[in-house]
């Protein structure tokens, strides 16, 4: 049997775009070469498909983050399937390690349904409500899951509930990374870090901020059935009031413990909670499941990520490598799953 073929689409028009880069350099170092034929598509900040040399790596260099430049050979996108310089690629299947809007949220999930492509993760309702933390909190609170309280709110006019007092938490519905999220500690903070968050997302989301552990979880789907991994805990310095952007991928100063460090059954109770917001929302494929274990001993369940940062060292990956599955058989995992599905409307 011939080898798959597998377009990689990387960066993106979302502010993640260089992290997006990043997890899609993992994968292509790690991918089994003697399984898959690879094609690299980068799509830049402002858009454009360009296709890309498939030995490009991208890494964060003395704190800069990495980038693709807007010169190339452009990539079409037809009902033929992808053109670069005149000739149709050969793809089989695509990865799409895009994060954030225009990536994560159904928006080229559509486009590849639209086009006939298999692709690895989520379909585009999945996408698009895990994308958006005001349509994702209601469905885990319907399917029996605790989630943080909390408003959202379109601009600084509005009335905040008795119940959320401070701390709070403010963010975009649609952001990621911690992008454009800030803790309000004292009232007077709101109006700003509402304006900030505006700045990312026209609709902003205003939670009570939980004081507990940062727990998280990864699912992986293979044959139709659903794997667990073990349960880590993000442990961040004390420099960092939060895990913010600047933890997560500058200055890798965030630990991941394995297995978190949790009361007895509460692992338990994590895994099953994070298959049933799996589940509730229609995830596929893979996802990362956010949990906080607050002090008061509740289970709350923060977001789903239906493509997780994804470079060998990023949690997802590490979950699985503690679970028994090394990145690289994670990788054929999630393509050969990808594979096994229906391109048509009833997948
Ligand atoms: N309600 C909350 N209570 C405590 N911390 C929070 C809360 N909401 C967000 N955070 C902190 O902000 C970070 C980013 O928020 P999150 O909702 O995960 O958005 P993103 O999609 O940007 O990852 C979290 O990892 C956590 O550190
Ligand atoms: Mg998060």
């Amino acid at each position: 049997m011939g080898k798959v073929k597998v377009a990689i689409i990387c960066g993106g028009r979302s502010s993640e775009n260089e992290i997006s880069l990043i997890s899609a350099s993992g994968v292509l170092q790690a991918i089994d070469r003697n399984l898959f034929d690879i094609e690299l598509i980068g799509i830049t900040k402002s858009g454009k498909w360009l296709h890309l040399p498939k030995e490009s790596i991208f890494v964060v260099k003395n704190g800069v983050l990495p980038t693709i430049s807007e010169n190339g050979i452009e990539v079409s996108i037809t009902s033929q399937g992808l053109i670069a310089g005149g000739k149709k690629l050969a793809v089989d299947v695509v990865f799409p390690v895009l994060h954030g809007p225009y990536g994560e949220d159904g928006t080229i999930q559509g486009l590849l349904e639209i086009i006939g492509l298999r692709y690895v993760g989520s379909g585009v309702l999945a996408s698009a409500v895990c994308m958006d933390k005001s349509y994702a909190k209601p469905i885990f609170s319907a399917a029996g899951l605790k989630v943080a309280p909390g408003i959202v709110v379109t601009s600084n006019k509005f009335e905040l509930p008795s119940e959320l007092s401070v701390p709070l938490f403010v963010k975009p519905a649609r952001s990621g990374s911690s992008k454009g999220t800030s803790k309000v500690n004292r009232i007077t903070e709101l109006a700003d870090a509402v304006e900030h968050a505006l700045s990312f997302d026209s609709k902003v989301i205003i939670e009570k901020a939980v004081e507990g552990k940062e727990i998280e979880c990864a699912i992986l789907e293979t044959d139709k059935k659903l794997t667990v991994s073990a349960v880590g805990e993000i442990s961040i310095s004390k420099d960092f009031e939060f895990y913010d952007f600047q933890a997560k991928y500058i200055d890798n100063s965030m630990e991941l413990i394995v297995p978190a460090n949790l009361p007895e059954g509460v692992e338990d109770e994590i895994k099953k909670a994070a298959l049933i917001a799996f589940s509730a929302a229609g995830c596929e494929g893979l996802a990362r499941v956010d949990f906080f274990y607050a002090n008061t001993g509740e289970v709350i369940i923060n977001e789903i990520n239906t493509m997780p940062g994804f470079t060998p060292t990023s949690v997802y990956p590490k979950l699985f490598e503690e679970s028994g599955v090394d990145y690289k058989l994670l990788i054929t995992k999630l393509i050969n799953t990808a594979m096994s599905k229906s391109v048509s409307i009833t997948r």
